[in-house]
């Protein structure tokens, strides 16, 4: 114990000559951590299980892809969707569209995006016509035979075109697939997963199998050059556009997310401000003052038919722990999204799923001018881009759910959170019911009561709180959101009202809440529920129905500070774990730079667990063991010594593991 204050005391005093912010340059250097830190094995596991689940469902003879109208590929703007369904194996294809008003738009088309071009369809790729759909009620089908089509010819978009025309001029419903049915199906048919991947080991196991469907987990590829090219492009490529990148919204140093006080520590010529110093954007591309003094930023969900008055005003959602947050619920909405993004579960456009997300957000977010053409104000990802972009963010963050049956925290505040947070029923139980976990089950995003496998959507009401601070600042510039989907809302927006639940365990440090930024902190988030906004919403109804009591979700202060101090130590343990991945990695790294940025990142978490701690008063030893655990990680950062440099991290483990244990029972 002594010995361990002295040293504390040793590093306390080095810290006075070497304050923190000399050293922990955040943008340029931290944009490149990631690139190195691939070690991982998460996404191969992803893989292998995805395989099996795939297998089981008839593999590539039943590949699946939605169609929908596409923010960045369409060419015109369609209410319609439908489903393809693709027998890669006997060269079947079946497509079945609803909703489509005009019979001209007719002919379904593959197109296979040769190597390095667009993921937009161009002259020189190849294309497939199928057919062309058959109008049968109010459904439009096709049923067709491509024989061994599918042998050369890899499908990177399914694409609805007019009546005589080719995809690469006409474009209304249009879809691709997720990365691991691209990865399946190239592993199968003997292809090189992606680029830079060693063939070897793959091909050689496949080579032994013979014909048989490949799904055993000794032939996941490595997945580590992709994610290594996936964050380079998140970090640093401008797709030819205003200057953004991805990591301008999402930076790494912040959680994935901005808000108003990160927002204030940037340079004014900072690319997120385009909409204030680039003539060609200053109206209809942001609206400044929501974006500095509320951290909105503008999205046209609906299209950008008419950008004067179709948007809608959102916060930058993180993108940590994704992979168990996309699965969409069986509630008849998703033909498409194939996957939940965005606020509201239909964020990413096509099939809808995080693939294609970044097809939109390019078209969104980084434009030279409103005209919004590809090859002109940008240009559009290559297939392999988005593959990289997708296993990057599949990467980010926790890659396993809590499991809160088992937990045991040691302060009884956060423990009595816990309870409050698990308890569903107002009757027979012997805490309040706050019933969270029914649609945050074990801190996470999925639905409790169909198994917990499932990212629902539900009208909780947020869009009905009063003084709302974006409303506060500019009303006239935050039009009512209307959610999921484009049916007229009688708030006036345009959706059914509803948003998609989002992982909770990163909540308390990646504020203000809910899509609108309407709540700044985490007891008042938690506090939300007892509002008649929530109580008189859909859901919040519903709740009432099913309760014994009669009652919906009815917390006194008490325990929504206790259920506030819950969210705050879980992820104040979701920090410290994040920390420790990072620091221990720096031990295999022998660039002093990378090192150094890395050891940022770790700082960064530790000190984001400080502050939520600090913020709710809980565990002052643990904050104390955090403090004493930045500290290492600071002199770590500029030790150029390996040797050394391990030791100072193996100090910080220690204290961050010793800050775990005063948090856990
Ligand atoms: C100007 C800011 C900005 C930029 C730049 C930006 N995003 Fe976002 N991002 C947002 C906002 C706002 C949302 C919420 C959108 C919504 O709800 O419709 C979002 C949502 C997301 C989501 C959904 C997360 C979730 O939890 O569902 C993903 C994934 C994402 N962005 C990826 C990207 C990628 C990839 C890029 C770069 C190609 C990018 N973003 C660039 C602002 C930005
Ligand atoms: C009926 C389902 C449901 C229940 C019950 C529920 N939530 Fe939520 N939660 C949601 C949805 C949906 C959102 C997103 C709402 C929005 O942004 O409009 C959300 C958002 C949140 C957020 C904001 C996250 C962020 O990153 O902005 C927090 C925090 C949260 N919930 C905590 C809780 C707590 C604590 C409870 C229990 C007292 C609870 N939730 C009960 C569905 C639910």
């Amino acid at each position: 114990m002594k010995k361990r204050y002295l040293l504390i005391a040793a590093l306390l005093s080095l810290t006075l000559v070497y304050p923190a912010s000399n050293y922990f340059t955040p943008s340029d250097e931290a944009v490149s951590p990631y690139i190195s830190m691939t070690k991982a094995d998460s996404l191969e596991y992803a893989f292998a299980s995805w395989s099996e689940r795939h297998v089981a469902n008839g593999g590539d003879k039943n590949v699946v892809m939605s169609l929908g109208w596409s923010k960045g590929l369409s060419v015109e703007h369609t209410y319609a969707k439908g489903k393809a369904r693709l027998d890669l194996i006997d060269g079947k294809v079946q497509v079945e569209v609803e909703g489509l008003a005009d019979s001209e738009i007719s002919e379904v088309w593959l197109v296979d995006n040769l190597n390095d071009s667009s993921v937009l369809p161009e002259t020189e790729d190849n294309y497939l016509h199928v057919g062309t759909l058959v109008s049968e009620g109010d459904r439009a089908v096709l049923s067709a035979d491509v024989g061994n089509a599918f042998g050369m010819f890899e499908v990177d978009l399914i694409v609805v075109s007019r009546a005589g025309q080719a995809p690469v001029e006409s474009r209304v419903l249009v879809g691709s697939s997720s990365l691991m049915q691209r990865m399946y199906t190239r592993v199968r048919s003997g292809r090189v997963p992606f680029e830079g991947q060693e063939p070897g080991t793959v091909l050689a196991a496949l080579g032994a199998l013979g014909t048989q469907p490949v799904f055993a987990s000794d032939l996941v590829p490595s997945f580590d050059p992709l994610i290594e090219q996936g964050a380079d492009l998140f970090f640093n490529e401008t797709f030819a556009g205003n200057g953004r990148t991805c990591g301008t919204c999402h930076p790494a140093e912040h959680n994935f997310t901005i808000d108003p006080e990160f927002i204030a520590t940037l340079p004014d010529d900072d690319p997120l401000f385009v909409a204030e110093f680039v003539p060609a954007l200053m109206s209809n591309f942001e609206k400044p003052e929501l974006m500095r003094k509320v951290g909105l930023i503008l999205e046209n969900t609906d299209g950008f038919g008419d950008l004067a008055n179709s948007f809608t005003m959102r916060g930058v959602p993180h993108t940590l722990a994704m992979g168990n947050a996309l699965t969409p619920g069986a509630d008849g909405t998703t033909t498409p999204p194939d996957e939940r993004t965005g606020w509201s579960g239909d964020g990413s456009p096509g099939s809808g799923t995080l693939r294609e997300f970044a097809i939109g957000a390019v078209t969104q977010h980084f434009p030279q001018t409103l005209g919004r053409t590809p090859n002109v104000d940008f240009r559009l990802p290559t297939d392999a881009e988005l593959d990289a972009m997708e296993a990057f963010q599949l990467f980010l963050g926790r890659q396993d759910e809590l499991d809160l049956s088992t937990l045991a925290l040691s302060s009884e505040v956060a423990a009595r959170g816990q309870e409050i947070f698990v308890a569903a029923d107002s009757v027979g139980g012997t805490v309040a019911a706050g019933k969270c976990n029914t649609c945050h089950f074990n801190g996470g995003a999925n639905f409790a009561l169909t198994g917990g496998f499932e990212n629902r959507n539900f009208n909780t009401g947020v869009e009905d709180l009063p003084d709302q601070p974006a409303d506060l600042v500019d009303a006239a510039n935050n039009p009512p959101d209307g959610g999921f989907g484009r049916v007229p809302n009688p708030n006036g927006g345009f959706g059914d009202g509803s948003f998609n639940t989002p992982v909770i365990v990163e909540a308390a440090d990646t504020g203000p809440f809910f899509h609108n930024n309407s709540v700044e902190t985490v007891e008042g988030a938690v506090a939300f529920y007892n509002s008649d906004a929530f109580n008189n919403s859909p859901i919040g109804q519903f709740l009432v129905s099913v309760d014994s009591g009669g009652v919906g979700i009815d917390l006194e202060a008490t325990q929504v500070v206790a259920v506030g101090a819950f969210l705050r130590v879980i992820n104040a343990l979701e920090n410290n774990r994040s920390a420790n991945e990072t620091a221990t990695f720096v031990k295999d790294v022998n660039d002093f730079a990378t090192a150094q940025s890395l050891l940022g990142l770790a700082f960064a978490e530790v000190e984001d667990a400080i502050e939520v701690l600090d913020g709710g008063g809980l565990h002052p030893a643990a904050v104390k063991d955090l403090k004493a655990a930045k500290t290492s990680l600071e002199i770590a950062a500029i030790t150029g010594i390996p040797f050394f440099r391990d030791l100072f991290i193996d100090i910080a483990l220690d204290f961050i593991e010793d800050a775990d244990q005063d948090i856990l029972a």
